[in-house]
């Protein structure tokens, strides 16, 4: 059988045969369809692109259906339980495992980009003691554009890898002072003894002891979270991230665009929106009431439902682990049997099942960002902190591949055609 597509259009009776490659037919094929010589073509119509390939990507596998997510081939979970964090981002960027001292160089080279220019910490400073952090976030990566101007060279492998570093070690120290500023408290500079995840907490939480040392189980925690968040293939965010870097705009400014898209609460947003619900709901007795809403269409469940997965989201069943060690630790975060009871209900209520909407990765994050300490406005600059990896290499992907160009989409035009300019007087 031959790998095409023949299709007969009716209002003309003509019939093509397109060529299918990797279960997927080329928009472009379809334009010389057409009922005149002089018609634009047949386009398709995809808003939110739920049924449109954007690009060819050997980064990150998702089966949505059974509830699969692996980083260039290997399952979440394994990753989750063997792995670090900066060994997964080696892994995302650079396709393979690193052998030990390929690795150690990694950590090394990462750690050495840590620091900011005083500039940039000045900068922030200027934001009000309430900015969110997200704002302070997005503008901040924007603004580390204008430090290395150099980055606009994107067809320059070696710049590329300075800059990717550079953001990796970056974000993290950004992040940590969005949350001392809004704290009023000075900001910490990096550690490179500590690791990535234990560096961080201590840019966060560190006062006025000599050493800062995290509780190993939190540092571990964190640093699964950061795994379970590299990289999730075309996601929102992600597609913002190729959008701008399309355009070869430098990747801080693409970056920034990218974290912007992930402040969406239906997006990166989400995490800080289920604590907010779980807040709200306060008591496992108002859970049904609050679902009932949900159903009624007044709100939307946060946490709940994925654009992909039809099935358990693969991140929240480790996270919901993840959460049980660290209140052992922490103590139980209060709002855990109103979690529960959520999604005990939810998980049996036809209109969830119906609809497959399963606890998605944002649903029990937050339980475990509050217990170690981090307040909700900050949930999704924890979020873009591991994202940033999943970008990156997003975006060195779009930037190496000879397939891609700037993104344009075309649309379809219903308004007014082509009308005489009408004078003030006499309008109305
Ligand atoms: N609560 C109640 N109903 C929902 C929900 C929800 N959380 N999510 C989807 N539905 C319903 C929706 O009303 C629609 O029903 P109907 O067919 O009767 O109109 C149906 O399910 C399909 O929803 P959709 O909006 O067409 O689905 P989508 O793929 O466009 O949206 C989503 C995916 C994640 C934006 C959505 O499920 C949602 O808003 N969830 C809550 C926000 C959230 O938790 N976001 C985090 C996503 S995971 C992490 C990340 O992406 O960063």
């Amino acid at each position: 059988m031959p790998d095409t597509l023949t299709i007969t259009d009716n209002r003309t009776g003509k019939t093509y045969e397109i060529p299918i490659q990797h279960d997927t037919i080329k928009a472009m094929d379809l334009r010389q369809i057409k009922v005149a010589d002089s018609d634009f073509g047949l386009m398709t119509y995809d808003p939110g692109y739920t049924n449109t390939a954007s690009c060819k990507s050997a980064v990150t596998y998702i089966d949505g259906d059974k509830g699969i997510l692996e980083y260039r081939g290997y399952p979440i979970e394994q990753l989750a339980e063997k792995s670090n964090f900066l060994e997964v981002a080696y892994l995302l960027l650079k396709g393979e495992l690193p052998t030990s001292s390929q690795l150690s160089a990694w950590e090394n080279e990462i750690a050495l980009h840590t620091v900011v220019h005083e500039n940039i910490k000045r900068q922030m400073e200027s934001f009000r003691y309430d900015a969110h952090p997200m704002g302070m976030l997005v503008s901040t990566v924007a603004a580390l554009s204008t430090f290395y101007p150099e980055a606009k060279q994107v067809h320059d492998e070696d710049n590329r890898w300075l800059q990717i570093k550079r953001l990796i070690a970056k974000v993290p120290t950004i992040s940590a002072f969005t949350f001392r500023h809004s704290q009023g408290h000075p900001y910490n500079y990096p550690n490179i003894n500590l690791s990535y995840a234990e560096n961080f907490l201590a840019m966060m939480f560190q006062m006025t002891e000599k050493e800062y040392h995290a509780n190993p189980e939190v540092v571990r925690a964190l640093d699964i979270l950061f795994i379970l968040h590299a990289d999730h293939e075309q996601n929102c965010s992600a597609s913002v991230m190729r959008a701008i870097g399309s355009s070869d705009a430098d990747p801080y400014s693409a970056l920034a665009g990218a974290a912007a898209a992930l402040y969406g609460p239906l997006h990166g947003g989400a995490n800080e929106a289920v604590l907010r619900m779980l807040e709200q709901i306060g008591d496992v007795k108002n859970v049904k009431s609050y679902v009932d809403s949900c159903k009624n269409g007044e709100q939307r469940l946060m946490g709940f439902g994925h654009r992909v997965y039809k099935n358990y989201d693969p991140r929240a069943k480790i996270i919901k682990r993840c959460a049980d060690e660290v209140f052992q630790v922490t103590g139980r975060n209060r709002l855990l049997d109103v979690a529960l009871e959520l999604e005990k209900i939810a998980l049996s209520d036809e209109y969830f099942v119906k609809r497959k909407l399963y606890p998605n990765v944002d649903f029990y994050s937050g339980l475990i960002y509050q217990a170690i300490g981090v307040p909700v406005k900050m949930f999704p600059v924890l979020f873009a902190i591991p994202r940033t990896v999943g970008w990156l290499a997003q975006w060195k992907e779009l930037v190496e591949d000879p397939d891609q160009r700037i993104q344009r989409p075309r649309q379809i035009y219903l308004g007014k055609r082509t009308r005489d300019f009408v004078p003030i007087d006499k309008r109305g």
